[in-house]
């Protein structure tokens, strides 16, 4: 009986196009590797560069706001506010009665000040000649409110102020060697006044 023969596994023996075929197939993966990377890159890139456009528009916002606020404290200065514990001051170069001296300050969008420190009571001094401030007992006589409405709790009355005088029920402060300087006065008198804002 003749042998089964064994099939022989054919010797691996590739063709020249057989060994490129493969050669170039293992670059494939590297290809989409490439290429993945590359997209992340581009949106790396991309992502910085809107980043970068926010943050500068950020800074250029910022910048222009700070730009109008010098703008703005160079025109306060030049009209004679000053500026003292976050609030700005004026004092009118005009007697008024007071409400019209309240009238001005509100068409400089401010009103007639409030004192309500002792710092502030020190500022006011500063200012020469009898003022108007924020003061008055129109609506109850006695019972003294500032222009927002609120009831004083710190006081700088002048000694044997307020004495209604003939009928007083308005307040000034006047320039004196004295920190408690306040006066009721007539409110129809003409004073000069400060704004504050
Ligand atoms: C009085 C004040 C008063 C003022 C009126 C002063 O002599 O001390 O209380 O308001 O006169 O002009
Ligand atoms: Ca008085």
């Amino acid at each position: 009986m003749e042998e089964p023969q064994v099939r022989r596994r054919r010797p691996i023996h590739r063709t020249k196009e057989e060994h490129t075929g493969t050669r170039s197939r293992k670059w494939i993966p590297l290809i989409f590797i490439g290429f993945g990377l590359f997209c992340v890159i581009q949106a790396l890139n991309l992502y910085l560069r809107i980043l970068m456009e926010t943050k500068n528009q950020q800074i250029l916002q910022e910048r222009d706001a700070l730009k109008q606020k010098l703008q703005d404290i160079e025109y306060l200065t030049t009209e004679g506010w000053q500026y003292f514990e976050g609030s700005w001051y004026l004092g009118s170069y005009t007697e008024r009665s007071w409400s019209e001296s309240r009238k001005f300050c509100q068409e400089k969008g401010a009103d007639l000040i409030i004192i309500n420190s002792v710092q502030e009571q020190e500022f006011a001094r500063m200012f020469h000649w009898n003022r108007w401030i924020g003061l008055s007992d129109l609506e109850h006589e006695g019972v003294w409110r500032w222009v927002d409405g609120s009831l004083v709790n710190t006081s700088f009355w002048h000694p044997g102020e307020p004495n209604n005088q003939g009928s007083e029920h308005c307040g000034t402060v006047y320039f004196d060697v004295r920190r408690d300087n306040w006066n009721d006065y007539s409110c129809t008198k003409k004073c000069y006044c400060i704004c504050e804002k």
